[in-house]
């Protein structure tokens, strides 16, 4: 059930068909990890998949990472999700990633009030979001994961792009995202490593990086406020079953879910350095969705959404790479 300004993306490109096709995109594909001018980079738990459910790995850690890559003339910027699994073993775990846009190119999809506290937020969502929304997400998303580890995949009834209801509040009373959601998958099991640039006939300057690096799919928006406010991630890890007798049961801490609020105010020295949120939040011309339920506008408010629902998402090579690995 999704709405017709609902962004899918994503999933839908995951046609076998590009395949053959795809072996420019992967030599190219590290550019972005690589070359980027603002970052963050949080650490998380090292999964193994020991039989029927996933574990912990205390002796290591994976990183994601979101790298923003500055785009004259317009200030744009596109942002990409990476995961770096490190020497782990990541046979049969599988992950699907989504966000959601807080700033289009013309706007931000959030209400002022979230967006005011947003800056404050500590990675985890709850302050942006609030401990309510995070719950429910939380919910949310380990049921995706669990219907992810019966099909070993991201799409069809996993997607379910719905907000719980906890959330209605941020999205105007409404039951989806303002600034859609983005589906991205990326294989665990094959990593954009010197292996698998060798293998694929890549050229001497492809760049290659030494570690197990996964790419995601990118979402673009004006640089300052990509820089400047956190947008959220929705990452799920799950066994892959689908070799498992569905007698063996699935319970939701056979699974694993991460809900991240970044921003990648890791600036690179020599890059652009944005005003900062409170200066752009008090700019001439800022647009914004309202206000949260519980303002003066209450639920069901729409302001400012007539005028934001333009630009569609769009996926670079990393992209595409890491969903056809
Ligand atoms: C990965 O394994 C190699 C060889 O065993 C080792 O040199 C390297 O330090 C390991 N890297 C990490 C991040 O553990
Ligand atoms: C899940 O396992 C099946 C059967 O072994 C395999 O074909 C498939 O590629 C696996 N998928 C993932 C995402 O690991
Ligand atoms: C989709 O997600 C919403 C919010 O979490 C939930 O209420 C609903 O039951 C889900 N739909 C399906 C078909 O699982
Ligand atoms: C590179 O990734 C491949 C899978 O794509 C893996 O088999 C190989 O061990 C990796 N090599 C290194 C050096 O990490
Ligand atoms: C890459 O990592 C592998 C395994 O950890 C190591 O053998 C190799 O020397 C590394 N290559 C470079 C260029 O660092
Ligand atoms: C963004 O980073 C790239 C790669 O490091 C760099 O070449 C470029 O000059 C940076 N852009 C700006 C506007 O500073
Ligand atoms: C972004 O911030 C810089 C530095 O303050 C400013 O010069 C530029 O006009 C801003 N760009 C946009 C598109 O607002
Ligand atoms: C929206 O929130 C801001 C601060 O969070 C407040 O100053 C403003 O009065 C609110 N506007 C409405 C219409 O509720």
């Amino acid at each position: 059930m999704f709405s017709a300004s609902l962004p899918t993306l994503a999933l839908a490109v995951l046609a076998p068909s590009l395949v053959a096709k795809a072996t420019a995109e992967i030599c190219n594909s590290n550019d972005d990890f690589v070359h980027f001018n603002s970052s963050k980079t949080v650490a998380l738990p090292a999964l193994s998949n020991n039989g029927p459910m996933l574990n912990q790995d205390p002796h290591t850690q994976w990183y994601f990472s979101t790298r923003t890559v500055y785009t004259s003339p317009h200030a744009d910027a596109m942002t990409k999700m990476w995961l770096n699994t490190g020497n782990s073993s990541t046979k049969d775990i599988g992950t699907c990633w989504h966000t959601t846009w807080t700033h289009e190119r013309d706007g931000f999809a959030f209400p002022r009030d979230v967006l005011e506290r947003s800056v404050d937020d500590k990675g985890d969502c709850k302050t942006m979001l609030g401990e309510e929304c995070v719950a429910g997400l939380k919910r949310h998303y380990l049921d995706a994961a669990m219907r992810s580890a019966q099909s070993a995949s991201c799409q069809g009834d996993v997607f379910n792009a719905t907000v719980p209801h906890e959330c209605a509040g941020l999205v105007g009373g409404g039951t989806v995202w303002r600034g859609g959601l983005f589906g991205s998958g990326t294989r665990l099991d094959s990593a954009l490593n010197e292996t698998r640039l060798a293998d694929e006939g890549c050229p001497d300057d492809a760049v290659a990086v030494n570690s197990s690096i996964h790419g995601g799919s990118g979402t673009g928006a004006s640089y300052n406020q990509t820089v400047r406010f956190p947008q959220p991630y929705f990452l799920t890890f799950w066994p892959n079953r689908t070799h498992d007798p569905a007698s063996a049961g699935l319970e939701s801490d056979y699974v694993h879910v991460e809900l991240l609020c970044l921003r990648t105010d890791d600036i690179e020295e020599g890059s652009p350095v944005p005003p900062s949120a409170k200066e752009i939040l008090n700019g001439p011309d800022v647009k914004y969705m309202g206000n949260a339920s519980g303002g003066a506008d209450g639920p069901g408010s729409t302001g400012g959404a007539a005028a934001m629902r333009t630009m569609a998402p769009y996926m670079g090579a990393a992209a595409i790479a890491g969903l056809l690995l």
